[in-house]
């Protein structure tokens, strides 16, 4: 099965949603930079269940506990684990759900696959998950930060709401509850969801990913491009439908003279005039900040009665109870980021040996 993610920096996950605890392994983190259990902390909250009313119910504390790696402060360079316990699972709400399949989730495929499944939360198809891979993420920001390179994030659509670009503060992303980087488009962001909530409906949304500080030079360009293995590290994400890079599918109406990001010299650096490339040529990173994007799928669980079949093939419907996100977008923000941060972490380590005058 595929765990582990990365090649020079990697990581391990772990657990279930509705098990005692969920946990990750990070291996290829160097020696010497300085960790705490507070560093992972910051992201775990902000990924945290019951933070709004856009958000599910479900209170996890998400405390993260490293286990090894770390000593006195300081990482070791031997694996670093982490546990996160889940505290808050709640069973009960499943028991209906154990004979059929709900639409949208994976259910079925894993029925199809394994020959059995834990109906509770999703099992290992949980996106729980995502909390050890923003826990892996922020050991990431944290090595790449001694690189000066930050990683943000931000939601730009829910359903219908569409931020228009303009007025971009990004102390506002942290403030509202969407995430979104201007005040007024936030909130008729949690309008949309809370009357989406009220239907006992669900709505998707866009998310963009931006690292900035970015060193020109990792990737490959073949295999192991950049942009390839951000794209499958974002659509590796639970509920994520679509990947963009740059201009993404922009590109398809413009003419290459518009596509095309002139070059300019400023202060001893080539540099990029515009970036629709998203701040990778040929798979590799320019310098020019990192800019992707994805889409995120209304949430399959939902309280409107749907069709379904029992897994003895007996047509029934079904209506899932529970605590949920009506909208995983500002929730996914954390989790994108880490997923930026791990990849290029790992591409950083490995383009360590690209020329001679690095050894
Ligand atoms: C942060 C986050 C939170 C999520 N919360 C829920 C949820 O509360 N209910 C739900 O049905 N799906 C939720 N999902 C999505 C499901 O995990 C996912 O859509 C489902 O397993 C089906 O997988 P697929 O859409 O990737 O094919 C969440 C996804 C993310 C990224």
């Amino acid at each position: 099965m595929s765990n582990t993610f990365g090649q020079a920096f990697r990581f391990t996950t772990w657990g279930e949603s509705h098990g005692p605890a969920i946990g990750v392994v990070v291996d290829g983190c160097p020696a010497g930079l300085d960790l705490d259990e507070s560093d992972l902390q910051r992201d775990l909250d902000r990924r945290r269940p019951g933070q709004s009313q856009v958000t599910t119910q479900r209170k996890e504390e998400d405390r993260a506990e490293i286990l090894s790696g770390v000593f006195e402060g300081k990482t070791t360079g031997v694996p670093i684990s982490i546990l996160i316990r889940n505290k808050d699972a709640d069973s009960s709400k499943y028991d209906n759900l154990k004979d059929l399949y709900r639409p949208g989730h994976a259910d079925f495929t894993y029925m199809e696959k394994w020959g059995h499944r834990d109906h509770r939360g999703g099992g290992r198809s949980s996106a729980r998950e995502t909390a050890a891979r923003v826990a892996a993420g922020a050991i990431a920001k944290k090595l790449l930060s001694t690189l000066g390179v930050t990683i943000m994030g931000f939601v730009s659509q829910i359903g219908d709401v569409t931020w228009d670009g303009t007025d971009f503060d990004p102390e506002e992303v942290e403030r509202n509850s969407c995430r979104c980087p201007d005040a007024e488009s936030a909130r008729k962001m949690e309008e949309a969801i809370l009357a989406a909530r009220k239907a006992g409906d669900s709505l998707g949304g866009i998310i963009s990913i931006i690292g900035i500080g970015v060193p020109p030079g990792l990737g490959e360009p073949l295999y192991g491009r950049l942009d390839a293995d951000l794209a499958s590290a974002m659509i590796g994400i639970n509920a994520v439908k679509g990947v963009e890079i740059g201009a993404g599918f922009r590109a398809a109406t413009m003419k290459g003279s518009e596509h095309n990001d002139a070059f300019d010299y400023v202060d001893g650096r080539v540099v990029p005039r515009t970036n629709n490339a998203g701040g990778i040529l040929g798979g590799i990173s320019s310098g020019a900040p990192v800019v992707v994007t994805f889409v995120v799928k209304p949430t399959s669980s939902i309280l409107i009665e749907q069709d379904t079949v029992t897994t003895s093939g007996e047509k029934t419907t079904v209506r899932v109870e529970g605590r949920h996100d009506p909208c995983v977008a500002p929730r996914a923000v954390p989790v994108g980021e880490a997923m930026m941060a791990l990849v290029l972490a790992d591409h950083w380590r490995r383009s360590l040996g690209s020329r001679v005058e690095n050894f």
